[in-house]
């Protein structure tokens, strides 16, 4: 798959050489694609990873990952251009800048903002719940992680679901995209156990069945 990532940082970058390391073209879609910050990932990156323009990786593109904090999200969107048709896979949380809190939920998510900015996109949340150190190697202790994943097009979230199956994690389906404004405020709950509240980052949450 040809997968555009906007954003080269803890999100994006671990993404981005996982999918590579898969077979996956991958082109990180950067404010500036010469800065010299990004020759470690790419090498890393097996050389089946580029760096460009966002609005030019988001072109050639079937599926864009949007890896950016929450402040620049529209900013982004508005950089990568037309976005019709196109697979939006929105990993962020809308933090507020001291952490404290979402600066939005419970009336609408940033997956339902970023919906309403990305004219005529499949938006589909997903990454967001579990630290950037784990999404390359979501097994703990025998187990994988789940990756819940909403969206309103059904087509869409498979495909998100199988990006994430290559990686490890057990994709759950957590249905449609008014479904983010469950999955960011659990993103808050593994942020606050993880670095306020004692359980430290070795964390993931897992849906259990019988
Ligand atoms: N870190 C985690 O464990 C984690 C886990 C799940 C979800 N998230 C969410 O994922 C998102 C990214 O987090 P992160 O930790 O990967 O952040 P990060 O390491 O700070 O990386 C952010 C990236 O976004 C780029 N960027 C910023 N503004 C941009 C713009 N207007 N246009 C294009 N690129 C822009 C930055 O590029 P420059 O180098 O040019 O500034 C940088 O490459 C956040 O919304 C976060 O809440 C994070």
């Amino acid at each position: 798959m040809k997968i555009a990532i906007i954003g080269a940082g803890n999100v994006g970058g671990t993404l981005g050489k996982a999918w590579a390391a898969r077979g996956h073209d991958v082109v990180f879609g950067v404010r500036d694609p010469h800065d010299r910050k990004l020759d470690e990932l790419l090498k890393d990156s097996g050389g089946r990873a580029q760096a460009a323009s966002v609005r030019n990786a988001v072109a050639a593109a079937d599926i864009v990952v949007l890896a950016v904090p929450w402040g620049s999200a529209q900013d982004a969107i508005r950089g990568a251009g037309d976005l019709r048709g196109k697979v939006v896979v929105d990993a962020t949380n809308p933090l507020k800048p001291d952490l404290s809190g979402l600066a939005l939920g419970h009336t609408t998510s940033a997956g339902e903002e970023i919906a309403r900015w990305a004219a005529g996109a499949k938006v589909v949340k997903a990454f967001n719940t579990i630290g950037a150190q784990h999404m390359a190697n979501p097994r703990f202790d025998g187990q994988s992680a789940s990756m819940f994943i909403c969206g309103d097009d059904a087509a869409a979230k498979k495909t998100v679901a199988s990006l994430a199956a290559a990686l490890g994690f057990e994709p759950v389906d957590a249905g449609p995209l008014t479904q983010a404004r469950l999955l960011e405020p659990l993103a808050l709950l593994w942020i606050s156990m993880a670095y306020a509240y004692g359980q430290g980052t070795d964390i993931a949450f897992r849906l259990l069945r019988r």
